[in-house]
């Protein structure tokens, strides 16, 4: 006899399969080929219709500026702070946004609600057009767009629960009066392709950067914290990459927990005094690291409650 207990979980089971099943039939459709709708300058068109000319400065020179975000249950999770970044980077590339934030908070989700994204990803970009084709840019018309799909995780799950591996990328973070380092702009997300490509090629599925002083930054897309033996965390200072929405949550979350959270220069070499690892990020979430380079970390109690209490952090406020 079937009782309702096996029912429901059979339900949920199939549920997950399905629904992974979906999400990689969609991660094998190119981005370009897919369907629906995409805010586009202050309208809602149709996904096929959001296109820009190969001549345009956000393509040539790299003058774009963007934005990660998740949607969990519906929720954009800290839209407020990922447009206040937004807006940030771009001033800090001389853009300048035709748009309030009101505005864009407000076509965020919208465009979330068209698409019927329940749990997913939001992908606003500003860049520069197309009225001058040369390094300066000073009459360039701005364009904004925001983009939004149903998403899983980041990171393979299974990878995830043992805990990923990195290497040591061969390239640094610039120092920061070389960039806007601070921001998301899309130029700087060069260096993070290279190294994630050159992990790649290595047999890894990440990358952790240097800075240009060589202490340990930051991965390809993610914010790195170590826990040493007495159970305390220690995380870069964030002085020449991204201080993430994530890492200050995460932070807030371990000192509520009453662990102590150091944020310091780290030495590469440090890492073997290190028994944890983990890595953080709108896309990573909060993403268990099992080796980098020659270091080998435990995937423990600490760090799967620090993700799960991130995990009830996200869906709660989506649900306030
Ligand atoms: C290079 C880089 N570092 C760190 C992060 C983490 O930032 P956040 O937690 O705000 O997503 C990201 C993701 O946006 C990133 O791309």
């Amino acid at each position: 006899m079937v009782s309702y207990i096996d029912l429901s979980f059979e339900g949920i089971y199939f549920f997950i399969i399905k629904k992974s099943i979906y999400l990689q039939h969609m991660e094998s459709v190119p981005y370009d080929k897919r369907s629906g709708k995409i805010w586009f300058n202050g309208k809602t068109v149709d996904w096929k219709d959001a296109n820009i000319h190969i001549l345009n400065h956000g393509l040539h020179y790299a003058s774009c500026v963007f934005e990660g975000e998740r949607v969990y249950d519906g929720e954009i999770f800290k839209l407020a702070e990922h447009t206040e970044r937004l807006f940030y980077s771009a001033e800090r590339m001389g853009i300048k946004v035709p748009y309030s934030k009101k505005e864009i908070n407000d076509a965020c989700k919208n465009i979330v609600n068209v698409q019927k994204v329940k749990n997913g990803y939001v992908r606003p970009l500003i860049w520069r057009g197309s009225e001058m084709m040369a390094i300066s840019a000073q009459r360039n018309k701005i364009h904004v767009a925001i983009a939004t799909w149903e998403w899983g995780s980041y990171f393979d799950p299974k990878l995830k629960l043992n805990g990923i591996k990195l290497n040591i990328s061969n390239w640094r973070r610039p120092a920061p009066n070389t960039i806007p380092w601070d921001t998301k702009a899309s130029g700087l997300y060069m260096i993070c392709t290279l190294s994630k490509h050159e992990a790649e090629a290595q047999g890894f599925t990440d990358s952790l950067m240097l800075d240009y002083q060589g202490n340990i930054a930051e991965a390809t897309g993610a914010n790195v914290f170590f826990k040493d033996e007495s159970g305390a965390l220690h995380t870069p200072v964030p002085d020449s990459f991204l201080d993430g929405i994530t890492r200050r949550e995460v932070i807030k979350i371990a000192k509520s927990k009453g662990i102590k959270v150091v944020e310091r220069k780290i030495k590469p070499d440090e890492m073997s005094g290190f028994t944890g690892c983990f890595l953080t990020g709108t896309a990573a979430e909060v993403t268990p690291v099992s080796q980098i380079d020659n270091y080998k970390f435990e995937v423990c109690d600490v760090i799967t409650n620090l993700n799960d209490a991130y995990q009830n952090l996200v869906r709660k406020d989506s649900a306030a």
